[in-house]
């Protein structure tokens, strides 16, 4: 079974784009599709960025705990709400912060907002940064509008169905590049 690391990126007061991750960490592992870790970088509560992991030397507390994850991880969600049109500092902030870790590294982006677009906004520079630092950016979209009339705070899904049919398809392009990858290494 793939094992998927869901970045809830959101460190805000009051954060609503956290019950989309608690939702798909739900979703994976009730269909069980993969093991998931939830990566939440408001526990991380990472300083923001002065160099990158490997040229430290004073390695804030967590970090390689942090990276392990990534590493470890066959896939990636990325769940990132829209801030002024762009994806917050605390995503900027992980992704310089590693490198090697992300190479060819299957990640899917879940976008968040309390509009009506669902933070879709945020993927073309988020898929520009990631396909720059060499991930493998899927191909598949998950936007979530209105956050807060859609899913409760444990990430209950206010209409499952509908949810459930869009995370499906949003899940099956990251395991087929999952899979893709995994052939690929094995040859
Ligand atoms: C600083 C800031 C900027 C925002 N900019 C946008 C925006 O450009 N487009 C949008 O649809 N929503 C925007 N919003 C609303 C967020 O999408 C909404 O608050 C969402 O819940 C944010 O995710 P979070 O609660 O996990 O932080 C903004 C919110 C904040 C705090």
């Amino acid at each position: 079974m793939p094992h998927i690391v869901i970045i809830s990126s959101s460190v805000r007061n009051s954060r609503a784009s956290h019950r989309v991750a608690l939702y798909l960490k739900r979703f994976l592992e009730h269909g069980h599709l993969s093991t998931v870790d939830l990566v939440d970088l408001l526990a991380y509560d990472f300083p923001v960025f002065h160099e990158r992991l490997k040229y430290l030397t004073d390695t804030p507390p967590n970090a390689i705990a942090f990276a392990d994850k990534i590493k470890a991880a066959d896939g990636v969600i990325m769940v990132t709400p829209e801030y002024n049109g762009g994806y917050p500092a605390s995503l900027k902030n992980v992704i310089d912060f590693l490198y090697d870790e992300w190479h060819r590294k299957p990640i899917a982006i879940a976008t968040v907002s309390d509009g009506a677009f669902g933070g879709s906004q945020v993927i073309t520079s988020l898929q520009f940064t990631l396909w720059k630092i060499k991930a493998w950016v899927v191909p598949a979209m998950f936007p979530v509008p209105r956050v807060t009339d859609s899913f409760d705070e444990q990430g209950n899904a206010l209409k499952k169905e509908e949810a459930d049919k869009r995370a499906s398809n949003f899940v099956k392009e990251l395991l087929w590049c999952i899979e893709a990858k995994r052939k690929m290494e094995t040859k």
